[in-house]
C-alpha cells in the first residue's frame, strides 16, 4: 500500500502489447484485490486511475488515448512512475462449482488478468472471453492462454476468433456450461449486455466501471455513478446493485 501520497517507482520493463497498448512493471509491490486501481502520476502532467495487472510486482496495462497516456507511453525501462494505492473494491471471488466467465472489452482485459491468476490460484476453472472490434485491437487473450483459462476471441469484424459480440458469445457459454459467476470490464455498451445476460440467466455478476476520478479518495465527488461514488463504492459494482 503507498497509502495518500504518491511513491515512486522505476519502471522495470515494458511490453507493447498492441499498437496502442503498453504494458508496465514497476519495482513496487502491494497488496490488492483484482478490480482495484492505483492513481498513476507524471509530476506536471497529471494524476490517473489505472487498474492494476498484478500487485507483485506493480504492473498497469496502459492505453494512448489523451496527453497523459501519450506522456507515459514516451517512458523508458529505468524511468520512474509515482503511484498511490490500491484504491475501491474489487471483485468477489465466489468459489463455488462451474466456471467463472470473465467478459474483457478494450483495456477491460486487464484487471481480468490479475483476477484469472487469482481464480486459477485458487484451482477454478476459467473461460475468458475477449472482444474487440478488430484483430489488431484484442488485448491480453495470450495472458489468460498462458494460465490455462480458455479463451474465446471474439471481434466485430471477424477477422480473428468468432464474428460478433463477446456478451453475444457468453449468452452461448451460459447455455452449454454451468457458470459459478460472469466477471466484466470494458465500454459501458458491454457491461449493459453482461447485466442483462446476468437477469436472464440468473448469474451473479459482478461489473466494473468508470468513473472520472481526481482523488480517488471518495472526497472530491467528482466520480460519482448514480447514488455511488465508483472510486469508494467500486468501481467494481454487483449487477443486482441499481
Ligand atoms: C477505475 C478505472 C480504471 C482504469 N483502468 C485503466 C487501465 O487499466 N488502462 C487504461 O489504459 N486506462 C484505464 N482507465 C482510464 C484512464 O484512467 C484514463 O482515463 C485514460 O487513460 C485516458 O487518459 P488521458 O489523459 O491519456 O486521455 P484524456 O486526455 O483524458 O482523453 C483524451 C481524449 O480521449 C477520449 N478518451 C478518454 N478515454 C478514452 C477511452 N478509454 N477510449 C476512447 N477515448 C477515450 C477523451 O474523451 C478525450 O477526447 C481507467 C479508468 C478508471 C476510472
Ligand atoms: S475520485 Fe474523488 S470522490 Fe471519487
Amino acid at each position: 500500500m503507498s497509502g495518500d501520497l504518491p511513491s515512486a517507482a522505476r519502471i522495470i520493463s515494458i511490453a507493447e502489447e498492441n499498437t496502442r497498448v503498453k504494458t508496465f512493471v514497476l519495482d513496487a509491490e502491494t497488496q490488492a484485490q483484482p478490480g482495484q486501481f492505483a492513481m498513476v502520476w507524471l509530476p506536471g502532467v497529471d494524476e490517473k486511475p489505472f487498474s492494476l495487472v498484478d500487485d507483485h510486482p506493480l504492473t498497469f496495462t496502459i492505453a494512448r488515448v489523451g496527453l497523459f497516456t501519450r506522456q507515459v507511453h514516451a517512458l523508458h525501462v529505468g524511468d520512474r512512475l509515482w503511484w498511490r494505492g490500491p484504491f475501491g473494491r474489487g471483485f468477489e471471488i465466489r468459489e463455488t462449482d462451474g466456471v467463472h466467465l470473465l467478459i474483457g472489452g478494450g483495456y477491460g482485459a486487464a484487471p481480468l488478468v490479475f483476477l484469472a491468476r487469482r481464480l486459477r490460484a485458487a484451482g477454478q476453472r476459467v473461460v475468458a472471453i475477449i472482444g474487440a472490434k478488430t484483430k489488431t485491437e484484442l488485448l491480453l487473450e495470450t495472458r489468460f492462454a498462458a494460465m490455462g483459462c480458455t479463451v474465446i476471441v471474439a471481434t466485430e469484424d471477424g477477422s480473428a476468433g468468432v464474428r460478433g459480440l463477446a456478451t453475444d458469445v457468453a449468452w452461448n457459454v451460459a447455455q452449454q456450461e454451468t457458470v459459478a459467476a460472469v466477471y466484466a470490464c470494458g465500454p459501458e455498451g458491454m457491461l449493459s449486455a453482461v447485466e442483462l445476460l446476468c437477469t436472464g440467466r440468473h448469474l451473479p455478476g459482478q461489473v466494473s466501471r468508470e468513473g472520472y476520478m481526481r482523488c480517488g479518495l471518495g472526497v472530491c465527488g467528482s466520480c460519482h455513478y448514480g447514488p455511488w461514488l465508483v472510486c469508494r463504492d467500486g468501481p467494481v459494482f454487483a449487477t443486482n446493485s441499481e
